[in-house]
């Protein structure tokens, strides 16, 4: 394991304490996230947790299913305990850059819900400024692609179709069915109001980023575990 990924574990399973029996969980996507799912498994068969999890990719339910982690379905639920997912960037006001799993329109809905919203990342995700390294990714319905280039650059973003790797030709498709698109900003000095200009244009179904949802970030470093 790299040392970036022990660093993902260790933030994992310190947010993995937090999960208490009887509670109902949202569980996040991508490779710090699937510390967590795996930990939450160990936990389930060890200490005979009683847990409903809800996932947010066909990632996570297809690794939730591979450990016996019983899932609801997403539609079905509108509250839960916790909710613990990764991010990209991170500030000091836990304002988040989300997405590069594709994954930021289910993640939010599940961070909406819950009660207490908990972040799981290595140091380097750790930013100044949200923008300093990742573009915010925006989920696209298929038909408005024209509209919000045109409306994302104009508030200054540069808009690239996210294409898929090897494996799949042509663009990103979401798990819900629609275009990824990543809008590069040189920094982001007002996140709420991004936010809401990203909101206002139709057909832009979900962006990544996260404002004044987290409650709690857990940062692994090289000298320990940081969480404000
Ligand atoms: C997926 C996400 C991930 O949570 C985010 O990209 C962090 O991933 P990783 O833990 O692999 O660095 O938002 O859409």
């Amino acid at each position: 394991m790299s040392n970036s990924d022990e660093l993902k574990k260790l933030a994992g399973y310190r947010a993995c304490e937090l999960i208490q029996d009887g509670q109902t969980v949202g569980l996040g996507t991508g490779s710090t996230a699937t510390h967590l799912v795996n930990r939450l498994a160990e936990r389930i068969h060890q200490e005979n947790l009683h847990v409903q999890a809800v996932s947010t990719s066909w990632s996570t339910t297809l690794q939730c299913r591979r450990l016996g982690i019983p899932l609801l379905d997403l539609g079905e639920v509108s509250h839960l305990d916790i909710a613990i997912d990764g991010a990209d960037e991170i500030d000091c006001a836990r304002n988040l850059i989300k997405g590069r799993g594709a994954a930021h329109l289910l993640e939010k809905i599940v961070a909406a819900m819950a009660d207490r919203y908990v972040i799981v990342a290595d140091e380097t995700k750790k930013v100044a400024l949200l923008g300093e390294k990742f573009a915010v990714p925006l989920e696209v319905l298929p038909s408005a692609i024209g509209l919000v280039t045109s409306k994302v650059s104009a508030l200054g973003g540069q808009v690239v179709v996210r294409m898929g790797a090897p494996g799949k030709d042509g663009p990103v498709i979401s798990d819900s069915g629609n275009l990824i698109v990543d809008a590069k900003f040189l920094g982001i000095p007002n996140p709420p109001e991004l936010a809401r200009a990203l909101e206002s244009i139709p057909g832009m179904l979900g962006h990544g980023l996260f404002v004044a949802m987290a409650t709690h970030v857990i940062l692994a470093t090289a000298n320990g575990l940081v969480e404000f």
